[in-house]
């Protein structure tokens, strides 16, 4: 059914489509991305790790075996060696009966970096963010983080255009990656990502210079209340991972301020756009 499309402060409920259109299209693949876009997402939802030549890859886990017919770890493995593999074939189309054929077998398949992804956002004729993971960031010791801003500058994403909101939002499970980030770049948004509610910010404030929550929809069904201590706090609130048509209507009756989904297109549906 088709619930209202803003939070209480009036702001519409941003729809982010979580490694992409990932229920129907490889995760984290250009073919899934493309597919959000062209399902009308709001903004896209990556993880970044990086390679042992030191490329931003997204690729969510470890190591490349559950998504890939290859085997190791990413940080391991070149980006030669990556390219090399097929990160498509794991995957049946559900929800796309005209797939795969509808992409071309490169972008459903091909390990995707974080330039390209910002470059297909770039060549998309309307506004679309991106939040991005930084993942294992300790291991790295800042470099991950250091990549990041490097590739983002490139694009001129490292500080949002004068006026505007930014167009890129960092997230993270580690206040000490996203602490790297603020001090490098003040002005992009951070995302601190919740599995669970730590006892320190169970009052609803989160790391010194976070802006954002990023709590797990475990989290707000079982504890609904949160969300609005979040935003007494001064935080948005974005939430993750919403599937379930009955999550979709607790986030926007919460007055959540993103909904983060495998399913894009059918989220947007509910919400009557
Ligand atoms: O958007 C946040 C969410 O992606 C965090 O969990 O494991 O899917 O990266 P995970
Ligand atoms: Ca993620």
């Amino acid at each position: 059914r088709a619930v209202q499309d803003a939070n209480p402060g009036g702001r519409p409920v941003q729809v982010v489509a979580h490694r992409g259109a990932s229920e129907d299209v490889p995760e984290h693949t250009l073919a899934a991305y493309r597919k959000a876009i062209e399902d009308g997402a709001d903004a896209l939802e990556c993880d970044v790790r990086l390679t042992a030549d030191g490329e931003l890859v997204c690729v969510h886990d470890w190591r490349v075996n559950r998504t890939s017919n290859g085997r190791g770890a990413v940080s391991s493995l070149e980006l030669a060696d990556l390219a090399a593999l097929d990160f498509g074939s794991w995957k049946g189309s559900p929800g796309e009966p005209e797939a795969p054929d509808r992409y071309d077998p490169g972008e459903r398949s091909r390990v995707l970096t974080l330039t390209r992804l910002l470059e297909l956002i770039h060549e998309t004729d309307r506004r679309v963010e991106l939040a991005i993971e930084t993942k294992h960031p300790t291991r790295w010791a800042g470099q991950v983080e250091e990549r990041l801003l490097e590739v983002l500058r490139r694009f001129g994403l490292d500080r949002p255009a004068p006026g505007e909101p930014s167009a890129v939002r960092v997230m993270s499970f580690s206040s000490r990656s996203l602490r790297r980030v603020q001090t490098a770049a003040p002005d992009l948004p951070t995302v601190y990502l919740m599995q669970y509610v730590l006892p320190r910010h169970r009052d609803g404030r989160l790391p010194a210079g976070v802006r954002i929550a990023g709590p797990a929809m475990r989290i707000v069904r079982a504890n609904p209340g949160y969300v609005a201590r979040l935003h007494r706090a001064g935080h948005r609130v974005h939430v993750w991972t919403v599937d379930r048509p009955e999550d979709v209507d607790l986030c926007v009756e919460l007055g959540v301020d993103a909904i983060i989904t495998n399913r894009p297109r059918q989220v947007l549906t509910q919400l009557g756009r």
